[in-house]
């Protein structure tokens, strides 16, 4: 399948997950959805509780559906915000891609309107740390 016709299916699964978004403290809803290496879709919101910190991103839940289904790498990953702007990985979550992802894989930031960033991990997470570093 293109870029073209995979960003598609991703940000409509990531628009319809988004839709489920439990974010009354920020009113701030994200949708992720992941292309896994088995070729399937995995989506997921951002959550949040009364403990402000303790709430989950978008990717986080996306990952976490990911590995809960037997999935082990991210081909690509797209992400969508409110507004116009794209809404770009946290700090947080861009480690946390980066345990299941490779280098030159696209993250794609969208807002709901407006026009997608389009960048490699290792330009969203330069010089970064990883699971390789531990093996040494
Ligand atoms: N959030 C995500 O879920 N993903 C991002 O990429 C940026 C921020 C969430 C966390 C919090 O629930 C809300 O957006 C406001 O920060």
């Amino acid at each position: 399948m293109s870029h073209t016709a995979i960003d598609k299916v991703l940000f409509e699964a990531a628009s319809a997950i988004r839709a489920r978004s439990y974010s009354p403290y920020s009113n701030f809803a994200v949708g992720a959805a992941i292309l896994a290496d088995d070729g399937q879709v995995y989506a997921g919101c951002n959550i949040e509780n009364a403990a402000f910190p303790q709430g989950n991103c978008a990717e986080a839940s996306a990952i976490s559906a990911m590995i809960a289904a037997g999935a082990k790498r991210i081909k690509r990953i797209y992400v969508v915000g409110n507004g116009a702007a794209p809404v770009t990985p946290c700090g947080g979550c861009r480690q946390r891609i980066r345990e299941f992802a490779d280098l030159d894989i696209e993250i794609i930031s969208h807002g709901v309107d407006g026009e997608p960033l389009i960048c490699t991990l290792e330009h969203l997470l330069p010089h970064s740390f990883g699971p390789e570093y531990l093996s040494r």
